[in-house]
């Protein structure tokens, strides 16, 4: 095991560089010159940075021999980046019709997708057994009954795996484990034997394939996989020993941290690979059971690094108490992160980047609230309005989660590679907003 980084340890794409106009540029693209031709705000990808960590995910991977590699899709899903991930040999994560239709339409082999969430509709578990998808992951009593009727009436056999709650809570980088379990998701472990009992008596158009759990993102610390390896492992042995069951998948989720700021230092995918099979190794030689198949099911370590946002400089105050807001033209409604989880992000100012900073600003988003701040304190040199932004880190749970609040139309994204930049999201427009509005007759004048 080589002490080797990932990207998810940077926190700019790894084709950041100033070019010979003394500007910032990604994939080979004046970033100055990106916002000039696609304006701001953009979202910006670059494709070098999410391959790279899909080839360490599978380096770090390959000393195990049967392993899945499965995007969580919750982290930015388009078309061009399902494909790429495609491509790249991923299978998908989805948790809604929507991730479904989207990797369906880009190409995917349903085979390798799951679909998984704490209350999938009918109609969405019909389309998922309509599109052949792989694996369902049932979360609740309910499900199964449901999905077994869907099933038997399509003349199908759904294979799952179940959700379980191993009971491990994770905080951004630290866990306490509970012998409480407080978690909307899922059977926690008193359950498991009613369900494989309904699955092995009554829900004939079901087969189990194996237990799936997910302990937190944006985690740093590498022993809460241990713990949850261990978990699913000595139940995969009871199972077997009381109903005879060789399950033989486990699916551990996501959740690897990426560095937002200087003081972040996540694991990287090398450490992590390392600790998950170690704990692989020792679990089933503990437990006296064969190796289980992998799934794992990472999306902020995958996206994150690769994408920036550019925002143009707008106005500025100066406030009584020495505090100097400098205002963007986008802010919460395409990175909700900082006003809903308290998130921290660094940029640079893409069109001076090695200009010396000379203050401590906040930056502030453009919607009406006053929460909208997307940068406390960051240290900056001068700004003018015009100049051009760099926010790092964005390629994750910014656009999947971004809104029309203030019916502000959402930015465009634009994939670069090798110098070239192509529109992978188109800006919406002012009648993208109202084409889903009706009027009454009676109030049309
Ligand atoms: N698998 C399951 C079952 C999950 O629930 C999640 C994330 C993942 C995989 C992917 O986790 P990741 O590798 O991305 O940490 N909106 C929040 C993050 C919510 C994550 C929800 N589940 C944020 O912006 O921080």
């Amino acid at each position: 095991f080589r002490m080797q980084t990932s990207t998810n340890q940077s926190i700019k794409p790894v084709t950041a560089e100033i070019n010979e106009l003394g500007n910032l540029s990604i994939g080979g693209c004046d970033l100055v010159e990106l916002a000039k031709k696609y304006e701001t705000p953009l979202y910006v990808l670059d494709e070098t940075t999410l391959r790279n960590i899909c080839k360490d995910y599978k380096e770090a991977f390959s000393a195990y021999k049967n392993v899945n590699m499965m995007y969580a899709s919750k982290a930015l899903c388009t078309l061009a980046t399902s494909a790429i991930l495609a491509d790249e040999g991923f299978g998908f994560d989805v948790v809604s019709a929507g991730e479904m239709y989207t990797v369906y339409k880009a190409g995917a082999d349903m085979k390798k997708v799951l679909f998984n969430g704490n209350n999938k509709s009918i109609s969405e578990l019909t389309l998922a057994l309509e599109l052949g998808v792989g694996r369902i992951s049932v979360d609740n009593f309910l499900e199964l009954s449901l999905l077994n009727v869907l099933a038997k009436s399509m003349n199908k056999t759904a294979e799952i795996l179940l959700r379980i709650t191993p009971g491990i809570e994770c905080h951004t980088h630290e866990y306490i484990q509970t012998g409480h379990l407080d978690s909307k998701f899922g059977f926690d472990l008193t359950q498991i034997d009613e369900a494989v009992n309904l699955i092995l008596d009554e829900y004939s158009n079901l087969t189990l394939r194996g237990l799936h759990a997910h302990i937190g993102s944006q985690i740093f610390e590498t022993k809460v996989y241990h713990d949850e390896i261990e978990i699913l492992v000595k139940e995969l042995a009871r199972l077997d020993e009381k109903f005879g069951l060789k399950l033989d998948e486990i699916n551990i989720g996501g959740g690897l941290g990426v560095k937002y700021t200087e003081s972040d230092c996540p694991p990287s995918t090398y450490e992590i690979a390392c600790v998950i099979i170690e704990s692989l190794n020792s679990s089933v030689q503990k437990y006296g059971i064969g190796y289980p198949t992998l799934f794992i099911e990472p999306g902020r370590s995958i996206i994150s690094t690769a994408g920036v946002t550019l925002y143009t400089i707008g106005s500025s105050k100066q406030v009584p108490n020495g505090k100097k807001y400098f205002a963007v033209d986008g802010g919460m409604a395409d990175n909700a992160r900082p006003s809903m989880y308290k998130a921290e992000y660094t940029a640079s100012v893409a069109n001076k980047p090695d200009a010396e900073t000379s203050q401590s600003v906040t930056i502030a988003g453009r919607f009406c609230e006053s929460g909208d701040i997307l940068i406390h304190n960051i240290e900056l040199p001068e700004l003018e309005e015009g100049d051009i932004l760099c926010v790092y880190n964005t390629g994750a749970y910014n656009y999947s989660m971004a809104s029309n609040y203030n019916r502000v139309q959402k930015p465009a994204m634009v994939l670069v590679n090798n110098s070239q930049s192509d529109i992978i999201i188109e800006r919406e427009t002012l009648d993208d907003l109202i084409s889903h509005d009706r009027i009454p007759d009676r109030l049309k004048k």
